[in-house]
C-alpha cells in the first residue's frame, strides 16, 4: 500500500509518495490556483491523497484543517470540533487558540450542529448569539460532520473578510467534510 507523507518546506508542501521498494516522488503542491471550484477540486484531490491509508480521526481532521488553511486564501481560522457528550469539543485547527466547548445550538458551530445542515454567515456580528473567538473574525461558514444522521462534529472557517464565503465554498468545503467523514474510523 502506498502512504503519502506531507511535510511543510516553508511555502510549500511537498508530497513524498513511499512505496514498499524505496521508490520516492515528490509532487509539487503550492497553493492552489485556479477558479474557486478548481480550488476546491484541487484540495479534494488532495485530501484523498492525504488520507490514503490513514483512518485515525485526529490526524485526518489535524491535516484537513492545514490543508483549508494553507490553501484558501483569507481565513483567520480554520478547524474541527468534535461532538463529544453532548456538546462540541475544540479539535484540531490553524489559527489563534479558541474556545473549547460549544453547546448545541449554541453560536455557530452550535446551530449547524443542531440543524445538520451548513450556516453561512456573511456578517458574525449580524449572528445572534455568535461566539467570538478570533475579534479579527467577520464572516464564517461552518459545515456539519455526518454520518448515518448523526453529527459527529463541524468544520468551522472564519474570515476578517465581511462576505468571504459564498455558494461555492459551501459546495466545497462540504464535498471535503464527505470525504473526511468516510476517510475516519470514529
Ligand atoms: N464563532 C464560532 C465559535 C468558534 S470560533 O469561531 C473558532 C461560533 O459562533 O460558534
Amino acid at each position: 500500500m502506498r502512504r503519502s507523507v506531507w511535510c511543510f518546506e516553508t511555502t510549500r508542501l511537498v508530497a513524498q509518495s513511499v512505496s514498499k521498494g524505496n521508490e520516492m516522488t515528490a509532487f509539487d503542491a503550492d497553493r492552489a490556483k485556479g477558479t474557486k471550484r478548481e480550488v476546491y477540486a484541487e484540495l479534494h484531490r488532495q485530501a484523498q491523497g492525504l488520507f490514503e491509508g490513514e483512518r485515525d480521526v485526529i490526524a485526518n481532521t489535524a491535516n484537513l484543517s492545514a490543508l483549508l488553511f494553507f490553501h484558501l486564501p483569507r481565513l483567520n481560522w480554520a478547524g474541527v470540533y468534535f461532538l463529544k457528550g453532548g456538546e462540541l469539543v475544540l479539535g484540531p485547527f490553524q489559527g489563534k487558540p479558541a474556545c473549547v466547548r460549544i453547546g448545541v445550538g449554541k453560536g455557530v458551530c452550535g446551530t449547524a450542529a443542531a440543524k445538520q445542515a451548513s450556516v453561512l454567515v456573511p456578517d458574525v456580528h449580524a449572528f445572534p448569539g455568535h461566539i467570538a473567538c478570533d475579534p479579527a473574525s467577520n464572516s464564517e461558514l461552518v459545515v456539519p460532520l455526518v454520518r448515518g444522521g448523526r453529527v459527529l462534529g463541524v468544520i468551522d472557517l472564519d474570515s476578517p473578510e465581511k462576505g468571504r464565503f459564498d455558494a461555492d465554498d459551501q459546495q466545497g468545503v462540504e464535498a471535503l467534510a464527505a470525504v473526511l467523514v468516510a476517510a475516519c474510523d470514529w
